[in-house]
């Protein structure tokens, strides 16, 4: 298939597991694009968590990929922005699957986790996404790593 993981991340945990995703992916015999989200000016570090007055750097087209693996930061529990400004200004994606995947610091997916995904969802299905079940994993009182091999492996189960 051909898979684009699309993902933002300020402190590396995100693209932790973008990167294990892609690799086992690409293990597995697929075609895939990864993309860091980057804006073209820094974000104002005064800025509301949640604003979206910034603008993306060379966003790749959803629209070229079947499947599209969306992740990003919980941030004040809600997405960060970047992932969601990416989905809201894309064209289209439609008959395009989409997993959504975040990582957060709180230990109980309620506490944003849930609440980001339902976020990026409210953007991508009217554009015509597919969803394909999200992957949440939590930091604090967890095991990330644990969490992200098991998603992981989910992930390339469900694409096979
Ligand atoms: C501005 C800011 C707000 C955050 N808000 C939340 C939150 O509401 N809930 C939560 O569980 N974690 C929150 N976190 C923690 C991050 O979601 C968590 O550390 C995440 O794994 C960071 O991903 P990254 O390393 O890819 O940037 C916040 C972090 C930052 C920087």
């Amino acid at each position: 298939m051909k898979i684009l993981v699309v993902f933002h991340s300020k402190t590396g945990n995100t693209r932790k597991f973008a990167k294990m995703i892609s690799e086992r992916l690409i293990a597995e015999g697929h075609h895939v694009d990864s993309h860091e989200l980057e804006t073209v000016e820094p974000l104002n570090p005064k800025a509301s968590p949640t604003s979206m007055n910034f603008e993306l750097r060379n966003a790749p087209d959803p629209k070229d990929y079947e499947v599209v693996i969306a992740g990003s930061p919980v941030w004040a529990f809600r997405s960060a922005p970047l992932i969601l400004k990416y989905i809201k200004e894309t064209q289209s994606m439609k008959g395009v699957k989409l997993l959504p995947f975040f990582t957060m610091g709180f230990p109980l997916k309620g506490m944003g986790g849930t609440g980001a995904v339902n976020q990026l969802l409210r953007f991508a299905l009217p554009k015509g996404a597919i969803p394909l079940k999200a992957s949440i994993i939590t930091y604090m009182l967890s095991k990330p790593d644990l969490q992200m091999e098991r998603e992981t492996a989910r992930i390339s189960e469900l694409l096979r």
